[in-house]
């Protein structure tokens, strides 16, 4: 499906190879317009395996860039969440079909709650490792695939290169899509997660799996339950997404040019 998928991609934008490739997640979007000149936009509907835009802030549409060292990007602004119920596969789609273009770094952005309380709304953090506390997996049978380093400690220092402030943190994946009650996230501070979130976890897998390197960047939209005092709301998320966007997108589009 992924071969079908990257296939398609080729005829409708005329470029056949891509060398990395960006999931753009809340708050992300307009990375897209920074990082280099945009040479196809294409309906992510038009493209095999790909459903249609679940959410609101999620656009459904997959972009060519040439950046300005002459490389290939895939913009991928699509996401299939775990929450949607359509199982693992359509969730990674995506990714193993930026991996059938050639791309052989996959950055995966997310808005996402944040566990420090310091972290305010806003903040941008490097995701340095993961909890799937989905269970799941996108590998089935004997794929025994090793997971060290999944969030490239190589691709993290250049983002520090960029910025030296960036912190990092661990990502724990839920299941969603209501967000957690205040003990569950009581529960991820104890086993040593920073960060919650519904996406980016299982896709990270799918993206070793296929020999890409990963970048994780998570934007923190609001503290997690209990964390803060108030109730945590999506349009909350999507506001905290607005405001950031403009400094955390040309942030990604300096990292991908520092690539
Ligand atoms: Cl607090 N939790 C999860 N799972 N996802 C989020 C979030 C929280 N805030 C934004 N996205």
């Amino acid at each position: 499906v992924a071969a079908a998928a990257a296939a398609d991609i080729a005829n409708l934008t005329g470029v056949g190879h891509h060398d990395i490739a960006l999931t753009l997640g809340s708050g992300w979007a307009k990375a897209a317009d920074l990082i280099g000149e945009t040479v196809a936009t294409i309906p992510a509907t038009e493209v095999t395996g790909f459903s249609r835009p679940a959410l609101e802030g999620h656009v459904g549409s997959l972009r060519s860039i040439l950046l300005p060292g002459g490389k290939r990007a895939l913009v991928i602004g699509a996401r299939t969440h775990y929450y949607e119920g359509h199982g693992v596969r359509r969730v990674v789609h995506s990714v193993r079909t930026a991996a059938a273009t050639g791309a052989k770094v996959m950055i995966l952005t997310n808005g996402a709650g944040g566990i420090k309380p310091h972290w305010t709304p806003g903040t941008p953090v490097l995701i340095s490792d993961h909890i799937n506390l989905t269970f799941d997996s996108p590998l089935e049978g004997a794929t025994f695939v090793d997971l060290t380093d999944l969030y490239s400690s190589r691709l993290r220092a250049i983002a520090k290169g960029i910025d030296p402030t960036l912190d990092e943190g661990v990502y724990t994946q839920f299941r969603g899509p209501h967000y957690e009650t205040p003990a569950e996230v009581q529960m991820a501070k104890a086993i040593g997660g920073h960060i919650v979130g519904m996406s980016t976890a299982l896709e990270a897998i799918a993206a070793r799996q296929a020999g890409m390197e990963v970048l994780g960047m998570s934007l923190i939209t609001n503290l997690a339950a209990g964390i803060q005092t108030s109730p945590l709301s999506h349009a909350e998320v999507l506001e905290a997404g607005r405001d950031a966007e403009p400094v955390i997108s040309a942030l990604l589009a300096q990292i991908v040019d520092a690539l």
